[in-house]
């Protein structure tokens, strides 16, 4: 009996379960498929008597329309769940993705060292223009107005003036403008670094940038003698270096310093054997220093009768460097993550 099978075929697809493409297919070509069992019945329907044909007809149409909901149910469901199936299935035998870390650039690292050792003998930090007038960057430091002293320092001016030269504005070539700034809003005792960013007309190579960082370093006191300069910077050697550090002063020239002394440290590479890094002379230069020239704390309206100063200067460049081999300073500015990288935990 038809109605029979109907019955049937509607507790089977009812009761159908599809799980993947093959059995979506399947179910198709069973049920509504051209040679599917609904299109047979439906054939079969010319043979129903007249007055049965209304009644089977309806039953038929249920039965083709729950085979059809069910194979849209079906389709849809695969079509959802194809995305976890393929394309983004975990793949647990994939290597992870590094995880990276980013890393403090090594001048960073060195400044906030030598700022650390500094303030734990008594220094505070103090901060200056990089755009200064002629005045600060020089005039005040006891450069002549045509003193030949200012030609060590090759200048970018940003505008010259007409009237006088200290009112001429340039970039900074040191951070010594930083000391008359400090010492005319402070009165003594001042004890003070000054790190900052530095320009000079210079060709880009291995061994010097037209930009590059300094920190300058000023004590002004009462009897303040070369003695405090020379005790001061052996430690900070012994700090930053090596314990075993040795330091040595050798005699040179500064306008606002007098005597003023280079400061070496023995190579904390060969301990002084000679190597590379200290062309085989055992030593390694690290600062200029010096005790202020009293026309310079004139200049900054401090009695140069009542107290006395001293002074230095050092390129974070160059201690960088030097602390960990680094041989061309072009990789400072490069952003090579190669280079930078190496410093991660540092
Ligand atoms: N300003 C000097 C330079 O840029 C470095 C320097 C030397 C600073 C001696 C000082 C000093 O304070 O006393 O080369």
């Amino acid at each position: 009996m038809i109605t029979d099978r109907v019955k049937e075929l509607l507790q089977e697809i009812e009761g159908s379960l599809v799980e993947n493409k093959e059995q979506l297919e399947a179910f198709r070509l069973k049920y509504i498929s051209k040679k599917g069992a609904v299109t047979e019945l439906f054939d079969g329907l010319k043979n129903i008597p007249q007055e049965d044909r209304r009644a089977v007809g309806q039953e038929l149409n249920t039965l083709k329309n729950l085979a059809q909901s069910r194979f849209q149910e079906f389709s849809t469901i695969l079509e959802n769940s194809a995305d976890v199936n393929e394309g983004n299935q975990i793949d647990l035998t994939l290597p992870v993705a590094p995880n990276l870390q980013g890393s403090i650039h090594p001048l960073t690292i060195v400044r906030r060292r030598i700022i650390e050792i500094f303030e734990r003998m008594g220094f505070n930090v103090s901060y200056g223009p990089e755009i200064e007038s002629d005045w600060y960057n020089f005039g005040a430091l006891n450069f002549a107005d045509n003193h030949p002293a200012r030609e060590m320092q090759d200048t970018f001016f940003i505008s010259k003036s007409e009237e006088a030269v200290k009112d001429d504005v340039l970039l900074r070539t040191h951070t010594s403008n930083v000391q008359i700034r400090l010492m005319e809003r402070q009165k003594p005792p001042i004890r003070s670094i000054m790190p900052g960013r530095v320009f000079r007309n210079e060709a880009i190579s291995a061994r010097a940038h037209c930009v590059f960082h300094q920190v300058e370093g000023l004590y002004v006191d009462r009897n303040v003698s070369f003695r405090d300069l020379k005790d001061t910077l052996y430690h900070f050697a012994k700090e930053m270096f090596d314990k075993d550090s040795r330091i040595r002063l050798r005699p040179s020239y500064f306008p606002f310093t007098e005597p003023s002394a280079e400061i070496d440290v023995s190579c904390f590479i060969c301990k002084g054997k000679g190597c590379n890094i200290c062309k085989h002379t055992g030593w390694v230069e690290i600062a200029g220093s010096g005790m202020v020239d009293p026309n310079v704390l004139t200049n900054a309206g401090i009695d140069s009768e009542e107290f006395t100063g001293f002074a230095f200067g050092m390129g974070i460049e160059r201690i960088t460097m030097l602390r960990y081999g680094i041989s061309d300073l072009r990789l400072f500015t490069e952003n090579d993550v190669r280079f930078l990288r190496q410093f991660e935990g540092a």
